[in-house]
């Protein structure tokens, strides 16, 4: 198959997409956290080709993203909390785990009574998610395991030959997934910590431990994940070597690594998530011995973002 980047610029570019969602074709479209491989989230045949182009498998469920609000209790039980967080985040980089609606097909779900929703902030996503007029199911466009992406070259490099459209709206602006928050009726548990902080979400509702309920998939919840190919250490007085590559989150005077990417002139957590992917994949493809990650601070956006280098620390 062939796959094409067409710029979302281009009205043309809005149309095809929603025709080939509404005739069961998985389309790759930016949102504001990264790049998405969404199928129409009511038809089971068309999300599985999501998880084959992935090779995703089928115990891993998706995110099904709601083309307005009124769509939040035709696919969810939403309660009060949920209500509130929809009215405080959305549309924006909060995804909300609800019991699930009969209309949503088990493959999204992976058999789960849970659904995860979210409304994306993307002018472009949105646009094609109202022209489709259904809920899209749309997992990050990576192969399984593998780095987000952040551009529509990196989804191509991810699944090129495996999908046939991948609409272009330049760089995701948060750079990393969405914060996960399964909401139960004694307050709100994070899944995946994101863009919106713990101390966000803190202000709105009761904030339980980290810890995650028996019967629920934590996301990610291989102990690799978002991971390149090339080894990465998280070390915070790293001894140069000029086959290893550094990634640091400000500006560091180190001299002898093999390649330096600094995510950040001013060390802003907002501008080192945006960078993050997009310098790993830059790293991972210099022909390194490893990757050496510097730490940084593990509050607000800085948890979400050590977390992502602790995944992508983990080896096997
Ligand atoms: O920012 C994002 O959330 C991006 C964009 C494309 O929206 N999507 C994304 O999807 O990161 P994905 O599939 O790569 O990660 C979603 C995570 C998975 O680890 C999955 O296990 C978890 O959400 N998940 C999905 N449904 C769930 C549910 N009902 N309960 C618990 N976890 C769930
Ligand atoms: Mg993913």
């Amino acid at each position: 198959m062939k796959t094409e980047i067409l710029p979302a610029e281009d009205p043309s570019t809005l149309r095809r997409a929603a025709t080939a969602l509404r005739e069961g074709e998985p389309v790759a479209l930016p949102t504001e956290t990264v790049y998405g491989l969404a199928a129409n989230a009511l038809d089971a045949r068309a999300c599985a080709r999501i998880f084959e182009a992935k090779e995703r498998p089928l115990s891993d469920p998706l995110i099904v993203h709601l083309p307005g609000l009124e769509w939040l209790e035709r696919v969810a039980v939403a309660n009060a909390t949920a209500i509130r967080l929809a009215g405080i985040f959305w549309p924006g980089p909060l995804t909300l785990v609800l019991p699930r609606q009969p209309i949503i097909p088990d493959i999204v779900t992976a058999g789960q009574e849970t659904v995860a929703v979210r409304l994306s902030a993307h002018p472009v996503f949105r646009q094609i998610a109202l022209n489709t007029g259904t809920p899209l199911a749309a997992p990050s466009a990576n192969r399984f395991g593998r780095i987000s992406p952040t551009t529509a070259e990196h989804v191509r490099a991810e699944l090129d030959g495996r999908i046939g459209l991948i609409v272009d709206g330049g760089p995701c602006a948060h750079g990393i997934e969405s914060t996960i928050v399964l909401v139960a009726d004694d307050g709100l548990r994070i899944l995946r910590p994101g863009p919106i902080s713990a101390e966000d979400l803190a202000a709105v509702a009761p904030l339980h431990g980290a810890e995650a309920a028996d019967d629920v998939v934590v996301p990610g919840s291989l102990k690799s994940h978002y991971a390149p190919r090339t080894p990465l250490d998280i070390e915070s007085e790293p001894a140069p070597h000029p086959k290893d590559g550094l990634l640091a989150w400000s500006p560091v005077a180190l001299a002898g690594f093999g390649a330096v990417e600094v995510l950040s002139a001013t060390g802003d957590p907002r501008e080192v998530a945006a960078n993050l992917y997009a310098a790993m994949r830059r790293l991972d493809a210099a022909g390194l011995r490893r990757i050496v990650a510097l730490p940084g601070p593990e509050t607000g956006l800085g948890a979400a973002i050590m977390e992502r280098l602790r995944k992508a620390a983990a080896r096997g």
